[in-house]
């Protein structure tokens, strides 16, 4: 009797202690957007990588099949890539070898992450890390850049439409906008209208532990309406993702 009851006190210490200190994180994430960045850029480089590898890495070796077998002897007529939110670089093994890389992100926390992984990478040039925000990517000049990438990046950003008007200004005329993006649900039967529900309700702990994501948004719509020349885009649903992060669209489109 003894025994059980010093079980149960401790059983009941641990959970108060969890639980406290569950919340208080989330207060601090909410609290404070500096916070929210130095936690993300640790929680998504630590923790998060591996998972997002598993079953977004097929979708980005299919994504980026073509880019990667991009080949010029001439080596002035280098392909520049502008990658929107890198993060710590997840996409820098499918890129290819004579590219010249510039890098913009709004969490400056990411950049010491980017370099380690980067000196992985000898073959990809990329001088530097902007600090910058995709919806005013005022450091990068019009018709510039050959190429766009940004994946899990719409997720993010506080305005869709400005990020998308800023993606077609940057690009070159017939440049291409890579984008591979986990979404909410379609509502295309009964079983997607349930999970898109449960995205909503999960969507305040996601939007505090994942650096203010939204795992609800249906941003194929955003970049259906962009006004982009042609667009290729697909739906997937990787079962290796948890079920809140596992629809998803990926594919290209074409500046005019
Ligand atoms: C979920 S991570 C995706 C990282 C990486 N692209 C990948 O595929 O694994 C989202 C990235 O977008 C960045 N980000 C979010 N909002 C942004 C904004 N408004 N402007 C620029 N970068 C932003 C975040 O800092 C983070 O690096």
């Amino acid at each position: 009797m003894y025994v059980l009851d010093n079980l149960s006190t401790i059983l009941y210490y641990t959970f108060a202690v969890i639980i406290s200190a569950f919340l208080l994180l989330l207060t601090l994430l909410y609290a404070s957007e500096q916070f929210r960045k130095l936690w993300f850029s640790w929680f998504y480089t630590i923790f998060c990588t591996q998972f997002i590898k598993r079953g977004g890495n097929a979708i980005r070796a299919k994504l980026f099949e073509k880019l990667s077998r991009f080949h010029t002897e001439d080596q002035s007529k280098q392909l520049v890539i502008l990658e929107i939110g890198p993060a710590r670089g997840n996409n820098f093994e499918f890129y290819p070898s004579n590219c010249r890389i510039i890098a913009l992100d709004y969490n400056s926390y990411f950049e010491k992450y980017f370099l380690q992984n980067k000196s992985k990478f000898p073959n990809i040039i990329c001088e530097n890390f902007v600090n910058g925000m995709a919806e005013d990517m005022r450091q990068i000049q019009d018709n510039s850049v050959d190429v766009v990438v940004a994946t899990y990046v719409l997720c993010s950003v506080k305005d869709r439409t400005k990020t998308l008007q800023e993606i077609q200004r940057v690009l070159k005329k017939g440049g291409t906008y890579y984008f591979m993006e986990h979404v909410g649900y379609p509502h295309t039967c009964v079983k997607n209208i349930i999970l898109f529900a449960i995205q909503l309700i999960l969507q305040p702990f996601w939007y505090a532990f994942f650096g203010g994501c939204h795992c609800h948004r249906q941003s194929w719509s955003h970049i259906e309406r962009a006004g982009f020349q042609k667009l290729h885009l697909n739906y997937e649903y990787p079962t290796e993702m948890a079920f809140i992060a596992r629809a998803h669209i990926w594919g290209t489109a074409i500046t005019q």
